[in-house]
């Protein structure tokens, strides 16, 4: 990777991460943190926003685009998504389908612990022969 590639991704990394700080998740007691960098070069983040009604609950990925959106971006170029634990925090399938919206099929998805990034994957990858808006142009 080069320098200003791997520059970018420790700003990704550092902006999940304080998102993660600010996650709100007394239910499930598993904070989440989300970082996008947008085509314009902006990063925008997000984290999980659970609720007494279980089922309200947002997902940090969820927040992520809608700053996007609400910044006036419609593209990611990357997200990273960092959550606690052992396991890889990959996002849940509404989410892969919600990146999907403004994502192309090879657009990196990191995925970090703590310590900093675990894996990546492409978004086909995650979300494989996906439905997106292209598909409405019949
Ligand atoms: N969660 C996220 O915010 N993003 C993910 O990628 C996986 C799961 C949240 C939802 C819920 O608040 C908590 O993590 C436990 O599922």
């Amino acid at each position: 990777m080069s320098k200003s590639a791997e520059a970018a991704l420790q700003e990704l990394f550092a902006a999940a991460k304080a998102a993660q700080a600010n996650a709100y998740a007394p239910y499930s007691r598993f904070k989440v943190g989300a970082a996008l960098r947008s085509e314009s070069g902006a990063v925008h983040s997000g984290c999980n926003v659970e609720n007494a009604a279980y089922p309200q609950g947002a997902c940090a990925e969820t927040g992520a685009i809608s700053a996007m959106a609400l910044a006036g971006d419609r593209r990611i170029a990357e997200i990273l998504v960092i959550g606690d634990g052992e396991a890889l925090c990959t996002p849940c399938g509404g989410c892969r389908q919600r990146i999907r919206e403004f994502a192309a099929p090879t657009t990196p998805i990191h995925i970090a612990g703590p310590e900093g990034v675990r894996s990546t994957f492409t978004l086909a990858e995650l979300l494989p022969e996906s439905f997106g808006p292209e598909h409405l142009s019949v």
